[in-house]
Parts: structure tokens; sequence; C-alpha cells
């Protein structure tokens, strides 16, 4: 985690496609209030990269870009994904890119359930639902490598290769390990398919029992993807820290969304631990309901708090959640989560609770 800093902020902003930007909006104007309530600035600087841009330049992620964005102190994105570009190549070339090329290696996802009404299993509270998945970020299924042979064919032949690499399964295990520790958690539970990917996920296997070595006072278990989404709805309390491939971060992440209380409040950090890190809302561009002023903000300000403990402003960071805590409790959201606020309001709700827990 990042020292904390007494100047100004550098925050780049990418509001990107879809529901991105009405998010994104409520998101700054949480930090402009906190900004001013605690004292602490923030430079935030706006850049257009997404779809709208992409169809009118044919460039993605314009030169130079990757270089700026290592300037500042975090990213702060909303979505890619528009359906005027079926294949999401301008997605790819923006996030992907970014996740790649600024070696955003953890993709850290906090499940927490906020308030118990939002849990959609039966019996279960908040100390049920409150564990982080450490995602593998750069590597696995998401490379792109591979290709398609007879294409249009009967006899077509398409291959999507798995990368693992030992230096890339070793650090976001360590990671795993590190942030437990970090948080006096106790446990790391790694989750893969070794048993049928005997070649890519034996090296996880191997990689684990000897980075798990290196952590006498944390302990260190296995479970098997299939098994671990059991496990998830049948007793999620026994899961503090969770790590994880790429593809099977990716799934389980929706999984644990929904044990909070949907997409609309699940929160990430695509991290770098030696860099800048980009922070975003795991829910995506959601083409359907742009521009209706009915996304949740919530996942976008969770996303500004999981940005901002990142930075080392962890009292900032309480304050936020105590906030979205209080807005919730009062109802005060929008219809996804019961209430039958816009993202305007639901923004505007928890800047009135920030003003009091403040
Ligand atoms: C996520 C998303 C992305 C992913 C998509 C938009 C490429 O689902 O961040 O979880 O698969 O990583
Ligand atoms: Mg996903």
């Amino acid at each position: 985690m990042a020292a904390p800093r007494s100047s100004a902020l550098s925050i780049a902003v990418i509001p990107g496609d879809g529901i991105g930007p009405e998010v994104i909006r409520e998101a700054v104007g949480v930090l402009k209030l906190l900004g001013e309530l605690l004292g602490q600035g923030f430079q935030l600087t706006e850049y257009p990269w997404g779809a709208d841009e992409y169809l009118r330049t044919g460039i993605g992620l314009p030169n130079g870009a990757l270089d700026e964005l290592r300037q500042q102190d975090a990213i702060l994105f909303g979505a890619v994904g528009d359906p005027r570009i079926r294949d999401m190549r301008h997605g790819r070339e923006i996030l992907m890119r970014m996740r790649f090329e600024l070696d955003l290696f953890v993709n850290y996802r906090p499940v927490k359930l906020l308030d118990e009404r939002l849990c959609p299993l039966k019996g279960r509270g908040l100390e049920d639902v409150d564990f982080v998945v450490v995602r593998e970020n750069t590597e696995g299924l998401y490379v792109g490598m591979g290709g398609i042979f007879k294409k249009d064919t009967p006899d077509e032949v398409a291959i999507q290769e798995d990368v693992n690499t030992r230096k890339g399964v070793e650090r976001v295990l360590r990671y795993a390990f590190d942030s437990a520790r970090a948080a006096g958690r106790k446990e790391v539970v790694m989750s893969d398919k070794s048993n049928v990917l005997t070649f890519g996920h034996d090296l996880w296997q191997r990689c684990f029992q000897a980075v798990a070595a290196e952590y006498p006072d944390i302990a260190a278990r296995h479970l098997f993807v299939d098994a671990l989404a059991m496990q998830m709805i049948k007793d999620p309390g026994q899961f503090e820290v969770i790590v994880t491939c790429n593809m099977f971060g990716d799934i389980v992440t929706d999984l644990g969304a929904q044990l909070q209380g949907g997409l609309g409040v699940a929160a990430s950090g695509n991290i770098n631990p030696n860099g800048v890190s980009l922070f975003e809302p795991i829910h995506g561009s959601a083409p359907k309901y742009a521009g209706k002023g009915v996304a949740n903000p919530l996942g976008a300000v969770l996303t500004a708090q999981l940005m901002l403990e990142h930075l080392g402003l962890k009292e900032a960071g309480a304050l936020i959640e105590r906030a979205v805590v209080a807005a919730i409790r009062a109802g005060q959201t929008t219809s996804d989560l019961g209430g039958s606020l816009s993202t305007q309001a639901a923004g505007a709700a928890v800047r009135d609770q920030l003003r009091r827990v403040a």
C-alpha cells in the first residue's frame, strides 16, 4: 500500500462508456466533498477515452496515454463496452492495455456485505460476508494468445492459450498473503482446477506451497474452483482471502458481488504495488441502463473508497463507507437495492450522509 501523502493527489478520471460517466460523476462528487471536509486536495484530470472517441478517431488509447497515467497517483475508471462496437475492440485496447502495460497484476475485489437486507442468502449477516478475492490480472486466458484455423468451415479449430508464468503466479500469491497479513486475516484459500489443468494449475499448486511456507502465521488452504463456487453460497463466512487465476477470478467475483447486494455495489482495484493503480466498479458499462439515470452509483463510490485506502487515506475511506452504509440503511438507494432514487439522487444522498458523519 502506498504511503500517506499530504499534498494534493492527482487522479486520472476515465468515465468511459455506458453508465460509466453517470456513476463516476457521483463518485467524483463524493471525492470533491471529502476533499473539502478533510482539507485534502484532489487534482482531477478527465480523459475522454471510450467508444465515442474510438468511433470518431479509430484510437482507443492515444500515444503517450500510458506514460501520462504513470505520472498520476491513481486512476478512477468507469467502464468500457458499447453495443456499436460488437467485438469490444476498443475496450480491449483501453482496459486490457492498461491492465497489461501498467502491470496491474492484482485485481483486488472486496466482497463485503454492508447491510443485512442486501444479502440474497437466508439468515446470513454482516459477519458472514466479508472477504476479498485477489484475482490474477495480467495472465491466464486473458492474454489473447492463440488463433483460428480453417475459419468458418466445418473443420474450424480455435485455440485460446492459458498462460501461467512462475513470476506471475508467485507475485499474486505473495500479494494475497501480504494483504491477509496487513488486514489481520488468518487464512488464504487458493482456488484452481489443477485436477484437470495439469500443467498451468500444477504450477499454481507448486507456487502456492512454496509461497505459503514463507507465511507461517497465515493458514493456507486449497479448493478446486467448482467447490469454491459451492462453498461461497453454502458458507461464505469461512472465507477471508481467496486468490485465484484471472478467468476464475472474473467469474467468482460476479458471484461474490451478488452476496453483497449485486453488481451495483461491488468495487475493485487493479493494482500494481510498485506503480500507479486503477480503480473501477465491477459492473461494466451496462448499455441498456445508460443515460437513464437508474444505475447504482454505490459501486463507483465504494471504488473511490478503495482508491483512497490504497493511497493511505484510511480515515477518508472509512468515512465513505459509513456514509454509504447510512444511505443504504435509510433506503436512499436506486431501485436495484429496493429504493426509488435516481443515480444523481443516490449520489447526493451519500454526500448528505458524508456531511453528517464527517
Ligand atoms: C471484469 C470484466 C472484464 C473482465 C471485461 C469487461 C473484459 O468482466 O473486470 O470483471 O473480464 O475482466
Ligand atoms: Mg467480470
